[in-house]
């Protein structure tokens, strides 16, 4: 193994990547590729403390160079309710948790109003890095960090995925439909249930928008109820 390739399964915290028997991703494949290809088989095959250390180690995409720290994730990690947003604003890449800003408290009530407490759920980004500026995830930085939250979804197993915010919802769902086409109609990722709705930031600046998103979370209630069988 070379001392480039050494470096970077360092850094995702592997230390036994041939033994494991993975493929050679190649020497001559460029360097996000590598990243991707090397993130995305160590990531299916980590513990929860694994993984955790293993986004903590990330240095793929360079947004890490620029942020306070990861925000990996945080809840029920048996949680029946997997809410992915976007990516950490500035108070999460403060605090290293997740929507624990504004839009935080609203997602929290969100969640109340439909008799979920915040703990009782798994909550995740797209991103598990600050962009700069809180401007849009870049669709390679969203893709060089899907396996971790690929893995993330594997481990918790969730009965219904709850995606909020266009960012999330597009980019689970590999779409560019707009939100608003996307809300009110179920979706599937890997046999999870996918429900959308609109990002609480959203709400906060359009608030004439809740209706819609009560609407949309009473949907995700039927649609988790019906799995209840
Ligand atoms: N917005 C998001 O999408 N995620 C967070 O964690 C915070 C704000």
């Amino acid at each position: 193994m070379d001392a480039r390739r050494a470096q970077y399964l360092h850094e995702l915290g592997i230390t036994a990547w041939r033994q494991r028997g993975a493929p050679d991703v190649g020497r001559s494949a460029p360097a996000a590729g590598i990243h991707h290809a090397q993130t995305a088989q160590a990531a299916a095959n980590l513990d929860w403390e694994g993984l955790e250390q293993a986004v903590k180690n990330c240095t793929a995409c360079g947004l890490r160079a620029g942020c306070t720290q990861t925000v990996f994730g945080v809840g029920n990690r048996q949680a029946d309710w997997l809410v992915i947003g976007e990516a950490p604003g500035a108070e999460e890449d403060r605090q290293g948790e997740p929507f624990v800003g504004r839009a935080g408290q609203l997602l929290n009530s969100m969640l109340a109003a439909i008799g979920l407490r915040r703990e009782q759920v798994y909550i995740a980004n797209i991103l598990k890095c600050r962009p700069p500026g809180n401007r849009d995830p870049k669709p390679e930085e969203a893709a060089t960090c899907r396996p971790f939250l690929e893995r993330q979804i594997a481990l918790i197993r969730p009965k219904l995925i709850l995606a909020v915010g266009r960012i999330a919802a597009q980019n689970l769902m590999a779409t560019d439909t707009p939100i608003g086409k996307m809300r009110g109609r179920l979706h599937h990722l890997d046999g999870i249930p996918v429900v959308v709705t609109y990002h609480p930031a959203y709400l906060l600046r359009s608030p004439g928008e809740k209706r819609k998103a009560w609407a949309d979370l009473q949907f995700a209630v039927r649609t988790f109820e019906g799995k209840q069988t």
